[in-house]
């Protein structure tokens, strides 16, 4: 992956570091992230859509992977953001982001966090359903701020996708529906509130899609709706936000198409349907989290224990597991992995990854083929880049671990290993029983 590469010791290497440095530097569990390849990912989409010379905006889906080092990253790319909580907005302004260029996302925004969102003047609401309409545009009336806004629509669609990562279909917590009226009833009333100005509808039809059917679905399903709302509501969208979804490798199977294809794809079925309706082109707009940020990571852990059941199964431990990678008891997510400081042996040994957390579930890897594995050895696993450090727990107490950006030989920490101050950190024994207390 990216510049992952085996250097003459036979240690896998990571823009330019050999990870068993790493390891000594910083210990383990890591997560390293590729940062040339992260910003090869984002120019690789702002450049596809450059080239279709439509309007767009390329917003980062921060929850894939939200810290205060790649808010930066995406504002150098000259990108946009996504949040969905006053957590990633307060990382996102910490770290200089532009408000202007940031999205706000939710399907249950809290008054606290229009707020924040309206003081600090973001660019756009994604707004989820009607109850939160009125509650912006009085928030907003308040304020005397007229505030930009998408709605939410499920296009019905449902994409090839984990089920409990599909989000388009009509029986979903998010969004108004198409079909049913709610979101046609959602613009009658926007045009009624003098606090908000709706730029266009916003789909994400799934996540970890490898097909571009599902998205020219979406697109045919707006279209319609779109040139519905104009004929008789006399509105016209400036904007149609098509959501992330763009899926990744992971392991042997995965087939994602290259980034340029979707949205080429995306750009011609926009183009094509609205001018069918001799609609003026809307600016288009994507929210990719996984396909920036996916495969730029790389997690290291040190292998510990292992308990072989002759006939069975051989268990091997690492110092990690569900509480830095919960993808795989969560999806039964699939990854692959190496031995970092064996990286040129060959694999003779079927195993299965053990985390270290008090439950059978914590599994990393179901079955891989790894050299004669010892204590001792780093453990490669790929593609951690997306929903991993953001989903990383304390179960067990166990402390998260530190993030670097790896980049020409350099490595720099963008996230400090948790402390054991900061796991008793927030606790308070109660007065009373700090009296029976010796
Ligand atoms: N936009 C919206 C409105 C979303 O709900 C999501 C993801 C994205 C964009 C970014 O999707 P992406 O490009 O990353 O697929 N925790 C799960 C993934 C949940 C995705 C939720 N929404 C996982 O680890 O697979």
């Amino acid at each position: 992956h990216g510049t992952s590469t085996i250097n003459d010791y036979g240690h896998l290497q990571v823009g330019g570091c050999d990870t068993t440095d790493l390891v000594e530097r910083f210990g383990t569990p890591l997560y390293v992230m590729d940062e040339a390849l992260i910003r090869q990912r984002c120019r690789e989409y702002v450049e596809a859509f450059r080239e279709t010379g439509l309007k767009f905006q390329v917003a980062y889906a921060s929850k894939a992977f939200c810290v205060m080092a790649m808010c930066r990253l995406v504002e150098e790319e000259g990108m946009s953001l996504d949040i969905v909580s006053d957590g990633e907005l307060y990382t996102a302004l910490q770290a200089g982001f532009p408000a202007e260029r940031i999205h706000f996302h939710g399907n249950n925004k809290t008054p606290m966090e229009i707020e924040m969102a309206i003081d600090a003047g973001i660019g756009c609401f994604v707004v989820d359903n009607l109850v939160e309409l009125h509650m912006l545009n009085a928030i907003a009336g308040q304020k005397r701020q007229r505030v930009n806004i998408l709605f939410r629509i499920t296009p019905g669609v449902e994409a090839h996708t984990h089920e409990y990562i599909s989000t388009g279909q009509t029986d979903s917590k998010f969004g108004l529906d198409l079909d049913n009226g709610s979101a046609y009833h959602a613009i009658e009333e926007a045009t009624k509130l003098p606090y908000i100005k709706l730029l266009g509808v916003h789909s994400h039809i799934g996540s970890q899609i490898f097909e571009v059917q599902g998205f020219q679905m979406a697109v045919d399903k707006v279209i319609g709706f779109a040139a519905k709302v104009r004929d008789e509501l006399k509105v016209v969208f400036s904007v149609i936000n098509l959501g992330g979804g763009f899926g990744i490798r992971y392991v042997e199977g995965d087939t994602p198409l290259p980034i340029s294809q979707y949205v080429k794809a995306i750009a011609e079925s926009i183009s094509s349907n609205f001018s069918r309706y001799d609609y003026p082109t809307p600016e288009i707009w994507v929210e990719p989290g996984r396909s920036i940020v996916g495969d730029s990571g790389t997690t290291l852990y040190t292998v510990g224990t292992h308990k072989d059941i002759p006939g069975v199964r051989k268990y091997v431990a690492v110092d990690g597991g569900m509480t830095d990678n919960p993808r795989p008891a969560l999806y039964q997510s699939r990854y692959e992995a190496m031995l970092a400081n064996r990286a040129t042996e060959k694999e003779e040994e079927l195993v299965s990854i053990a985390g270290k957390c008090c439950e059978s579930g914590d599994m990393l890897i179901w079955d891989v083929t790894l050299p004669e594995v010892q204590s001792g050895d780093i453990l490669a696993v790929s593609c951690t880049g997306a929903y991993n450090y953001a989903m990383a727990s304390n179960y067990n107490r166990i402390r998260r671990p530190a993030v670097v950006f790896v980049n020409n030989g350099e490595a720099e920490v963008v996230v400090e290993r948790e402390s054991y101050e900061n796991i008793v950190g927030n606790d308070r024994i109660p007065a009373r029983m700090k009296q029976t207390t010796k």
